[in-house]
């Protein structure tokens, strides 16, 4: 028979999505429906005005998606996926309940996705014909998460890195925000980039150096970095008293922080691969943080010093399907599809779950 097709839900945090992907590697639709104009103000995601938008939104995502696939979900759909979790309880619920419904009355199995390992396994998706080998090594960098795994297998990854506190790109943001830039339909993070990358003549003034948090250890900490931008312009007495070349100059050090505790976390996670004998070649960086085009020129060089012979190869899979997408949900149940290895219908969330 023709390929497997699968069509996928996803509500784990504040986007509402569904797609259609089959065996073969086609993507037949991919729906996101955000909602982040209405966590504006939250300071995060506010989880019931989630849950709603989820409730009000997953049968508007579902039928696009079947629509832009040009699908008859009776006849052309072969088994249901959704996101089982990490996430919010609530959010994972609308989700789930959505998928076992559908599956329940067309009669077709389901399976229960871990977010995480969906993110990882993406690469194997959109890289193809030349995919990231196992062992890899992924950095998830974004308004979400910020994390360093490794995935040996399509079934087993190690979180290497974490972190306490905040994310990455929650922490462009707010940088971004404090320095007031005009971010029109760019984005926070993506403002501050380009605000770095502006041509300058004159020298800048020297800012001090920001901490460094757990230095030499596997983990992220983000928060002390937003904090030093705040207290280094509340000591100059407010944004509107720092000239152009100050805040330029505070941007580019923030930025160059930022970068630099990546590449240590990932020279580190590199020199533990070699101490447990693991050969890892490839490196995939994900998220929206990895549209950033100063993070992988650095990326790229740090991979090159590690080593200069035979460089560990780079991989950024298209920033659409680096954020919150269901096509990624589809795509890492396939192999529990073809293998016929389903979950029950009474199959529960999990809103903790290890990876
Ligand atoms: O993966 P993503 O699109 O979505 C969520 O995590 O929800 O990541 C969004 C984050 C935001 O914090 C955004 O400011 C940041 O990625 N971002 C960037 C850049 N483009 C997006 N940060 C730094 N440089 C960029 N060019
Ligand atoms: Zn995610």
């Amino acid at each position: 028979r023709r390929h497997f097709t699968v069509l996928a839900v996803e509500s784990s945090a504040d986007d509402t999505c569904a797609a259609i992907v089959t065996s073969s590697r086609q993507i037949l639709s991919n729906v996101v429906i955000k909602q982040h104009d209405l966590h504006e103000g939250f300071g995060g995601i506010h989880p019931m005005i989630a849950i709603e938008a989820h409730q009000r939104n997953m049968p508007i995502a579902v039928k696009r998606a079947l629509g832009e696939a040009k699908l008859d979900v009776s006849k052309d759909i072969d088994g249901i996926a959704f996101t089982r979790g990490p996430g919010i309880g609530g959010c994972l619920s609308v989700g789930s309940n959505a998928a076992k419904t559908l599956a329940a009355a067309l009669n077709l199995p389901i399976v229960g996705v871990h977010h995480m390992q969906a993110h990882a396994l993406t690469p194997l998706l959109t890289s193809w014909p030349n995919p990231p080998k196992f062992p890899f090594l992924t950095l998830l960098i974004s308004g979400g998460h910020t994390l360093l795994l490794l995935a040996t297998s399509l079934t087993s990854f190690r979180i290497l890195a974490t972190t306490p506190d905040e994310s990455i790109g929650r922490t462009f943001d707010k940088v971004s925000r404090m320095l007031e830039l005009k971010w029109s339909n760019l984005g926070p993070g993506a403002a501050l980039e380009q605000f770095c990358a502006q041509t300058w003549e004159s020298d800048l003034p020297k800012i001090p150096a920001l901490p460094w948090p757990m230095r030499g250890k596997l983990g992220f900490s983000y928060a002390s970095f937003h904090s030093y931008v705040e207290r280094y312009i509340s000591s100059r007495g407010g944004i509107q008293e720092l000239d152009m070349a100050t805040k330029l100059a505070l941007a580019r050090t923030f930025q160059t922080a930022a970068v630099a505790h990546l590449e240590e976390k990932l020279v580190l996670a590199y020199e533990w691969c070699v101490t447990q004998n693991i050969e890892v070649c490839d490196v995939v960086v994900s998220g929206g943080v990895a549209s950033n085009q100063f993070l992988r020129g650095r990326l790229q060089e740090c991979l090159i010093k590690l080593n200069p012979v035979n460089p560990i190869s780079l991989c950024f899979p298209p920033p659409h399907l680096c954020t919150d997408n269901a096509v990624m949900i589809a795509w890492a149940s396939m192999h529990r599809f073809l293998a016929r290895d389903y979950d029950d219908y009474t199959v529960n969330l999990r809103s903790k779950w290890n990876i």
